[in-house]
């Protein structure tokens, strides 16, 4: 038989994202943090390329990037509803790592497979920071996408996207669950 873990499979049958306008203070410290970030740098790889890295947005720096995501949605014509949403994860926002997928050319490893292996990095940092207590969402939102927003707000590169924004702060009131998958439904079993 295996050797059954099992504190960390209920975990992955129970875990569930604390959506970000449900978090509240405080957000983890720099020492809360790091074994958070150190679990999601342990993702799956393919060919050790490291196809990401970290920025760590911290509350001090939720105002200048709300203004930029108003500014980047009057410049890309969006409505005043989408700009408000837009700027809104950071007026709320305690604390999010964005997860930067870092495009590597490789002959072995497609670029489909890097963006892949950033997105494991994603999951695994929500998943760290929702077993160590705190509420945690993965976001995104129009801005990720756009080059001006990514390149002047955080400091990206050309090769370089936003594979998610990981809100990371104290879980106040829980919604209900959300339905989730009929696994019949999605599973099909080759045996010949
Ligand atoms: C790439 C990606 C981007 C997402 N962006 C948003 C977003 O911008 N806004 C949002 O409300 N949910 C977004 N979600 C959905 C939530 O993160 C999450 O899937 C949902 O709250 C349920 O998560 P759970 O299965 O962990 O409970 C995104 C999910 C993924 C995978």
């Amino acid at each position: 038989m295996p050797d059954l873990n099992e504190p960390a499979l209920e975990f992955l049958l129970t875990r569930r994202s604390r959506p970000a306008k449900t978090l509240v203070a405080p957000a983890p410290t720099r020492a809360q943090l790091t074994p958070i970030l150190t679990a999601a740098a342990r993702s799956p790889d393919h060919g050790k390329l490291e196809p990401w890295r970290f920025v760590v947005i911290e509350q001090g720096a939720m105002a200048r990037l709300g203004g930029l995501a108003e500014a980047c949605g009057v410049r890309l014509g969006k409505s005043p509803e989408d700009i408000a949403k837009g700027r809104s994860q950071f007026d709320m926002g305690l604390l999010a790592v964005a997860v930067i997928e870092v495009q590597t050319p490789s002959e072995k490893v497609p670029a489909i497979e890097q963006s892949y292996s950033a997105g494991a990095v994603c999951l695994s940092l929500l998943n760290a920071a929702l077993a160590s207590g705190w509420g945690a969402n993965w976001l995104s939102g129009w801005m990720t996408h756009d080059p001006e927003f990514c390149s002047q707000g955080l400091g990206l590169k050309a090769h370089e996207r936003i594979a998610g924004l990981i809100h990371i702060a104290t879980e106040g009131t829980r919604p209900p669950e959300r339905p989730r998958p009929d696994l019949e439904a999605k599973t099909n079993w080759i045996s010949a």
